[in-house]
Protein backbone atom coordinates (compact mmCIF):
# COMPACT_ATOMS: atom_id res chain seq x y z
CA UNK A 1 0.00 0.00 0.00
CA UNK A 2 0.95 3.40 -0.90
CA UNK A 3 1.90 5.30 2.37
CA UNK A 4 0.18 8.62 2.57
CA UNK A 5 2.28 11.59 2.91
CA UNK A 6 1.89 13.34 6.37
CA UNK A 7 0.27 16.51 6.57
CA UNK A 8 -0.79 19.08 9.56
CA UNK A 9 -3.25 21.57 8.50
CA UNK A 10 -5.25 23.81 11.16
CA UNK A 11 -8.93 22.17 12.48
CA UNK A 12 -12.16 24.10 12.55
CA UNK A 13 -12.66 23.28 16.14
CA UNK A 14 -9.90 24.69 17.33
CA UNK A 15 -10.31 28.25 15.70
CA UNK A 16 -14.44 28.70 16.81
CA UNK A 17 -15.18 29.84 20.20
CA UNK A 18 -15.98 27.06 22.62
CA UNK A 19 -19.48 28.68 23.22
CA UNK A 20 -20.33 28.37 19.39
CA UNK A 21 -23.10 26.09 18.57
CA UNK A 22 -20.96 24.45 15.89
CA UNK A 23 -18.32 23.86 18.04
CA UNK A 24 -20.93 22.52 20.65
CA UNK A 25 -22.12 20.25 18.17
CA UNK A 26 -18.88 18.51 17.06
CA UNK A 27 -17.28 18.07 20.38
CA UNK A 28 -20.89 16.11 20.60
CA UNK A 29 -19.54 14.28 17.41
CA UNK A 30 -16.64 13.62 18.79
CA UNK A 31 -18.26 11.90 21.73
CA UNK A 32 -19.86 9.78 19.39
CA UNK A 33 -16.76 9.04 17.30
CA UNK A 34 -14.48 8.06 20.36
CA UNK A 35 -17.23 5.63 20.85
CA UNK A 36 -17.55 4.20 17.29
CA UNK A 37 -13.30 3.71 17.21
CA UNK A 38 -13.72 2.27 20.98
CA UNK A 39 -10.82 4.78 22.31
CA UNK A 40 -11.98 4.35 25.53
CA UNK A 41 -11.02 0.66 25.11
CA UNK A 42 -8.08 0.83 23.74
CA UNK A 43 -6.66 3.55 26.71
CA UNK A 44 -8.40 1.09 29.27
CA UNK A 45 -6.25 -1.88 27.79
CA UNK A 46 -3.05 0.01 26.97
CA UNK A 47 -3.09 1.43 30.85
CA UNK A 48 -4.32 -1.99 32.80
CA UNK A 49 -0.79 -3.19 31.32
CA UNK A 50 1.35 -0.57 32.87
CA UNK A 51 -0.42 0.71 35.63
CA UNK A 52 -1.07 -0.64 39.67
CA UNK A 53 -4.29 -0.24 41.21
CA UNK A 54 -2.61 2.15 43.62
CA UNK A 55 -3.86 5.76 43.74
CA UNK A 56 -3.29 7.21 40.80
CA UNK A 57 -2.04 11.22 39.31
CA UNK A 58 -3.00 10.87 35.44
CA UNK A 59 -2.94 14.09 33.47
CA UNK A 60 -4.61 14.30 29.98
CA UNK A 61 -3.44 16.76 27.35
CA UNK A 62 -5.73 18.49 25.05
CA UNK A 63 -8.66 16.42 26.93
CA UNK A 64 -11.46 18.53 25.26
CA UNK A 65 -14.50 17.78 27.48
CA UNK A 66 -12.69 15.17 29.48
CA UNK A 67 -15.78 12.67 29.04
CA UNK A 68 -13.20 10.11 27.42
CA UNK A 69 -11.53 8.63 30.69
CA UNK A 70 -14.83 8.23 32.41
CA UNK A 71 -15.12 5.16 30.60
CA UNK A 72 -11.08 4.23 30.29
CA UNK A 73 -10.95 4.30 33.91
CA UNK A 74 -12.27 1.55 36.33
CA UNK A 75 -13.91 2.87 39.47
CA UNK A 76 -10.84 4.11 42.46
CA UNK A 77 -12.12 3.48 46.01
CA UNK A 78 -10.11 6.98 46.60
CA UNK A 79 -7.28 9.57 45.78
CA UNK A 80 -6.98 9.19 42.97
CA UNK A 81 -6.58 13.21 40.72
CA UNK A 82 -7.12 13.56 37.14
CA UNK A 83 -6.00 17.43 35.94
CA UNK A 84 -7.63 17.82 32.11
CA UNK A 85 -5.55 20.30 30.26
CA UNK A 86 -6.60 22.00 27.44
CA UNK A 87 -6.58 25.84 25.79
CA UNK A 88 -10.35 25.65 25.61
CA UNK A 89 -11.97 24.36 29.07
CA UNK A 90 -15.04 22.59 28.07
CA UNK A 91 -15.30 20.15 31.26
CA UNK A 92 -18.79 20.29 32.39
CA UNK A 93 -19.03 20.46 36.39
CA UNK A 94 -21.25 16.99 35.38
CA UNK A 95 -18.39 15.53 34.50
CA UNK A 96 -16.61 16.47 37.15
CA UNK A 97 -19.08 14.86 39.32
CA UNK A 98 -19.11 11.99 37.75
CA UNK A 99 -15.56 11.33 38.28
CA UNK A 100 -15.90 12.07 41.88
CA UNK A 101 -18.14 9.40 41.72
CA UNK A 102 -15.80 6.62 40.81
CA UNK A 103 -13.22 8.10 43.34
CA UNK A 104 -11.61 10.73 40.90
CA UNK A 105 -10.84 14.13 42.35
CA UNK A 106 -10.89 15.76 38.82
CA UNK A 107 -9.81 19.25 37.73
CA UNK A 108 -9.03 21.12 35.28
CA UNK A 109 -6.39 23.28 33.84
CA UNK A 110 -6.97 25.79 30.73
CA UNK A 111 -4.05 26.24 29.20
CA UNK A 112 -1.36 25.46 26.34
CA UNK A 113 0.34 22.20 26.71
CA UNK A 114 3.26 23.07 26.07
CA UNK A 115 3.30 26.18 28.78
CA UNK A 116 1.73 23.51 30.77
CA UNK A 117 4.45 20.64 30.60
CA UNK A 118 6.96 23.61 30.85
CA UNK A 119 5.79 25.11 34.22
CA UNK A 120 6.88 23.36 37.48
CA UNK A 121 4.33 21.13 38.81
CA UNK A 122 3.74 17.34 39.97
CA UNK A 123 5.38 14.06 38.02
CA UNK A 124 2.45 12.04 37.18
CA UNK A 125 1.90 8.16 37.25
CA UNK A 126 0.76 8.57 33.52
CA UNK A 127 -0.37 11.51 31.23
CA UNK A 128 -2.69 10.54 28.25
CA UNK A 129 -3.59 12.01 24.98
CA UNK A 130 -6.26 11.08 22.42
CA UNK A 131 -6.86 12.85 19.11
CA UNK A 132 -4.45 15.33 20.08
CA UNK A 133 -0.82 14.79 19.09
CA UNK A 134 -1.74 14.61 15.58
CA UNK A 135 -2.51 18.73 15.66
CA UNK A 136 1.61 19.37 15.59
CA UNK A 137 4.53 18.73 13.26
CA UNK A 138 7.08 16.41 14.52
CA UNK A 139 9.39 19.05 16.09
CA UNK A 140 6.70 19.90 18.36
CA UNK A 141 5.87 16.52 18.70
CA UNK A 142 9.59 15.90 19.68
CA UNK A 143 9.46 19.08 22.34
CA UNK A 144 6.10 18.07 23.67
CA UNK A 145 8.02 14.72 24.44
CA UNK A 146 11.11 15.48 26.19
CA UNK A 147 8.56 17.95 27.85
CA UNK A 148 6.37 14.80 28.84
CA UNK A 149 9.21 12.32 30.15
CA UNK A 150 10.19 14.61 32.94
CA UNK A 151 6.75 14.43 34.25
CA UNK A 152 5.39 11.31 34.22
CA UNK A 153 6.62 7.53 33.89
CA UNK A 154 4.05 6.66 31.41
CA UNK A 155 2.24 7.92 28.30
CA UNK A 156 -0.84 6.37 26.21
CA UNK A 157 -1.65 7.93 23.53
CA UNK A 158 -4.78 7.12 20.52
CA UNK A 159 -4.62 8.91 17.68
CA UNK A 160 -6.10 9.24 14.40
CA UNK A 161 -4.20 6.73 11.98
CA UNK A 162 -3.00 7.52 8.63
CA UNK A 163 -4.22 4.97 5.73
CA UNK A 164 -6.72 3.92 3.49
CA UNK A 165 -9.88 2.94 5.49
CA UNK A 166 -9.80 5.70 8.44
CA UNK A 167 -9.40 8.09 5.31
CA UNK A 168 -12.17 6.70 3.58
CA UNK A 169 -14.32 6.27 7.00
CA UNK A 170 -13.41 10.37 7.37
CA UNK A 171 -15.50 11.01 4.44
CA UNK A 172 -18.75 8.87 5.37
CA UNK A 173 -19.30 10.78 8.55
CA UNK A 174 -22.13 12.62 7.51
CA UNK A 175 -23.78 9.37 7.26
CA UNK A 176 -24.20 9.53 11.11
CA UNK A 177 -25.48 13.24 11.41
CA UNK A 178 -21.70 14.62 12.21
CA UNK A 179 -21.65 18.30 11.18
CA UNK A 180 -19.44 19.99 8.43
CA UNK A 181 -16.54 21.40 11.36
CA UNK A 182 -16.40 17.32 12.47
CA UNK A 183 -16.11 16.12 8.63
CA UNK A 184 -13.68 18.30 7.95
CA UNK A 185 -11.45 17.96 10.34
CA UNK A 186 -12.14 14.42 10.79
CA UNK A 187 -10.28 14.42 7.37
CA UNK A 188 -7.36 16.71 8.44
CA UNK A 189 -6.90 14.48 11.53
CA UNK A 190 -6.40 11.25 9.31
CA UNK A 191 -4.18 13.30 6.84
CA UNK A 192 -2.11 14.53 10.09
CA UNK A 193 -2.41 10.90 11.74
CA UNK A 194 0.43 8.28 12.04
CA UNK A 195 1.67 5.11 10.96
CA UNK A 196 4.85 2.72 11.60
CA UNK A 197 6.84 4.32 14.45
CA UNK A 198 6.37 7.86 13.90
CA UNK A 199 5.44 8.62 16.96
CA UNK A 200 8.33 6.19 18.77
CA UNK A 201 10.89 8.43 16.62
CA UNK A 202 9.96 11.55 18.57
CA UNK A 203 10.57 10.11 21.92
CA UNK A 204 13.73 11.04 23.49
CA UNK A 205 16.44 9.00 22.18
CA UNK A 206 19.02 6.68 24.35
CA UNK A 207 16.13 6.80 27.63
CA UNK A 208 15.21 3.80 29.60
CA UNK A 209 11.73 4.10 28.38
CA UNK A 210 9.67 0.84 26.56
CA UNK A 211 7.87 1.99 23.26
CA UNK A 212 5.25 0.20 21.96
CA UNK A 213 3.57 1.70 18.68
CA UNK A 214 0.68 -0.36 16.66
CA UNK A 215 -2.15 0.19 14.71
CA UNK A 216 -5.56 -0.32 17.38
CA UNK A 217 -8.91 -1.24 15.30
CA UNK A 218 -9.48 -0.14 12.36
CA UNK A 219 -9.21 3.72 12.50
CA UNK A 220 -6.50 4.21 14.85
CA UNK A 221 -2.98 4.41 16.09
CA UNK A 222 -1.67 3.73 19.59
CA UNK A 223 1.51 4.75 21.41
CA UNK A 224 2.56 3.71 24.38
CA UNK A 225 5.66 4.73 26.31
CA UNK A 226 6.66 3.09 29.62
CA UNK A 227 9.98 3.77 32.38
CA UNK A 228 10.93 0.94 34.05
CA UNK A 229 9.23 2.17 37.37
CA UNK A 230 5.30 3.40 37.38
CA UNK A 231 5.48 6.10 40.31
CA UNK A 232 3.20 6.85 42.55
CA UNK A 233 1.65 10.25 43.41
C1 LIG B 1 -9.78 16.94 18.43
S1 LIG B 1 -10.00 17.67 20.00
C2 LIG B 1 -9.93 16.21 21.04
C3 LIG B 1 -10.52 16.46 22.39
C4 LIG B 1 -10.60 15.22 23.29
N1 LIG B 1 -9.29 14.67 23.56
C5 LIG B 1 -11.54 14.18 22.71
O1 LIG B 1 -11.11 13.08 22.39
O2 LIG B 1 -12.74 14.49 22.58
C6 LIG B 1 -8.41 18.42 20.32
C7 LIG B 1 -8.38 19.28 21.57
O3 LIG B 1 -7.05 19.81 21.71
C8 LIG B 1 -7.15 21.14 22.19
N2 LIG B 1 -5.89 21.81 21.83
C9 LIG B 1 -5.38 22.02 20.58
N3 LIG B 1 -4.16 22.57 20.67
C10 LIG B 1 -3.88 22.72 21.99
C11 LIG B 1 -2.77 23.23 22.71
N4 LIG B 1 -1.67 23.70 22.08
N5 LIG B 1 -2.80 23.21 24.06
C12 LIG B 1 -3.92 22.75 24.71
N6 LIG B 1 -4.99 22.24 24.08
C13 LIG B 1 -5.00 22.24 22.74
C14 LIG B 1 -8.40 21.70 21.57
O4 LIG B 1 -8.94 22.77 22.31
C15 LIG B 1 -9.31 20.47 21.57
O5 LIG B 1 -10.10 20.41 22.73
Amino acid sequence: MTLLARRVDPEWLDELPANDPRAVRSRRDLRLMNRIMSHAAIIRRALERGLSPAPLHIAELGAGDATLLLRALPPRASGARLVFVDRQPVVSGETVRKYAERGFDASVDAADVFEWLRADGPRYDCIVANLFLHHFEVPQLAEMFALASRRTRMFAACEPRRARIPLAGSRMLGLIGCNDVTRHDAYVSVRAGFCGRELSACWPAGSEWKLEESKAGLFSHLFLASGATVCRS
